[in-house]
């Protein structure tokens, strides 16, 4: 027996196993989730209007890591507001300058045009305080090869990363279809977002103009294209979660007799996957998921994200610790005692769970030099009090190592089915682009799928996937399950670092192709 189970014992126990049954999601429901997936993807292929918008993006094809060119990027949709220069170097390589704005929560609840006045004031910022030379729009064009297209222009081409769901008619234009991530600024829904930002520059006579709009996860699409030579999905795991991945036009019937139709080929949809399985049909639901739901902005939406993304892990985290200092006849955690940190919605970070997964794991700031002695169960559980009582702001005698060892299980099986759950979106895109099978039969010849026998890029980015313990490790077991060994074996799962500002600065380069192609 080890220590850990040694701790606990009667309600304690029973609690706990309560928590590992209602978190834990099994192999049989993983495939479920997948199939209804694969019904999603399809019925938002053919209808629009879907919770789960499969939104033509009209990025055709992605780029090889030849491109070359410098573009000022704007990225909203994350923690921070960022406005990045980026040089592709068109060897793979790339160089970015950059700058992070803070955006308070009046911005995000107040106007709109107020939120935009302050985006583009961040990019005159951005362009003023910078006292690099290229700040200049002749050294930002200067080592574009379609300069003669800006030079026409006394305007600096812009690209926005805008990581909502919007539905784009163009690669410069998309009107908002509703905010997530705790975005709520008024008179936006309905509006093209670029000509809200567009107006913003003008009115404030800023010369830039805004030549493509992108979604984060077409950014990291585009931007592991370029820096791994192929990439067929583009997914977050973050504050929010989604995936954009490549299409064939021809399966995206909503686009009807359109021109986009028409012209064929292949074509990037943004899945806007957090909105997955709204009805939660196929999502087992606890009552402490239905109690952040419920709480959120936007109650019965974004059902999947709020399931796993950095946004809502912590919420989720601290909705089960209340549960057990309240509960009945006796209190489970901390003697029964809370703290404000605790009772404020919001109140929990996700980054607490990754340091305790840490603390535990004996990973990041808890890492062991080379040589040293194997860390015991109760000097991890210690580490863990530490966290808990800075973080917490609980006193320390409040906490005991049992209570450490609760409050980390509960951390663990919350971040496990978060992982668990995001494999069932990237297995369902492989299965949906005949790149697999589900394995829920039985074993499965891989023989007669798409790119067979090759590489399949995966570009990921996002706090989650990035700094979350094994995250990846679980979502690839997972994975594994899913599609099989031999293909999960090929899934080349890559961070797209600077996805946002490097997949906007290739969008803007296309359009500058398409508008120079337009003029000759
Ligand atoms: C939310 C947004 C989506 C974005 C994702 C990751 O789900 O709706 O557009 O891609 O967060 O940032």
């Amino acid at each position: 027996m080890s220590y850990t189970t040694a701790l606990h014992g009667g309600a304690t126990d029973d609690i706990l196993k309560s928590l590992h049954k209602q978190f834990t999601i099994d192999d049989q429901t993983l495939f479920k989730i997948t199939t209804t997936f694969l019904s999603e993807i399809s019925e938002g292929l053919s209808n629009y209007g879907r919770a789960m918008a499969m939104i033509p993006t009209f990025v055709k094809g992605v780029p090889d890591g030849s491109e070359t060119g410098t573009f000022l990027a704007l990225d909203l949709g994350g923690t921070n507001l960022r406005v990045c220069e980026v040089t592709l170097q068109g060897d793979q390589t790339f160089s970015l300058r950059q700058q992070k704005y803070k955006v308070s929560e009046t911005l995000k609840t107040g106007e709109v045009t107020t939120l935009f006045d302050y985006l583009a004031d961040s990019v005159d910022a951005f362009l003023t305080e910078s006292s690099t030379p290229s700040k200049e729009p002749s050294s930002l064009i200067g080592s574009d090869p379609y300069a003669a297209v800006n030079q026409d222009t006394p305007y600096l081409p812009l690209a926005l990363t805008f990581s909502f769901p919007v539905e784009q008619s163009a690669l410069d234009s998309g009107v908002l279809l509703t905010w997530t991530k705790g975005f709520s600024a008024k008179n936006a829904v309905g509006k093209d977002v670029v000509k809200l930002l567009q107006d913003a520059f003008d009115r404030k006579h800023i010369h830039v103009k805004c030549v493509a709009l992108v979604n984060d996860t077409v950014g990291a699409l585009l931007s592991r294209a370029y820096t791994s030579g192929g990439c067929i999905l583009g997914a977050i795991f973050g504050t929010g979660t989604n995936g954009a991945y490549v299409e064939e036009v021809s399966k995206i019937t909503k686009l009807g007799d359109s021109a986009a139709a028409a012209a064929g080929g292949e074509m990037i949809v943004n899945t806007e996957w957090g909105a997955f399985n709204n009805s939660r049909s196929a999502l087992p639901t606890t009552p402490y998921d239905n109690k952040v739901d419920r709480e959120s902005i936007n109650p019965r939406f974004q059902a999947f994200e709020k399931f796993i993304s950095g946004m809502y892990l912590g919420e989720i985290a601290r909705n089960v610790i209340l549960s057990l200092i309240d509960a009945a006849p006796k209190p489970i955690l901390f003697g029964g005692r809370s703290s404000d940190q605790l009772n404020k919605q919001w109140g929990l970070d996700t980054a607490l769970l990754s340091e305790i997964e840490e603390a535990w794991e004996g990973l990041g700031q808890f890492s062991l030099a080379p040589g040293s002695v194997e860390v015991t169960e109760v000097e991890k559980l210690r580490r863990i009090q530490g966290v808990l009582a800075k973080r917490l702001e609980l006193s320390p005698p409040d906490i005991s190592l049992a209570d450490a060892d609760i409050v980390r299980q509960a951390c663990t099986l919350i971040a496990s089915r978060a992982a668990r759950l995001s494999a069932t979106a990237v297995a369902a895109i492989l299965v949906h682009t005949g790149r697999a099978r589900l394995w829920d039969q039985g074993e499965q010849s891989s023989a007669g799928l798409k790119d067979e026998g090759k590489r399949i890029g995966v570009g990921v980015d996002g706090s989650l996937v990035e700094f979350y313990p094994n995250f990846q490790t679980k979502l690839r077991a997972s994975l594994r399950m899913l599609i099989g060994p031999e293909v999960e074996s090929r899934v080349d799962i890559g961070m797209a670092k600077d996805g946002s500002g490097v997949g906007a600065a290739l969008c803007a380069l296309v359009a500058q192709r398409q508008s120079q192609a337009a003029r000759t």
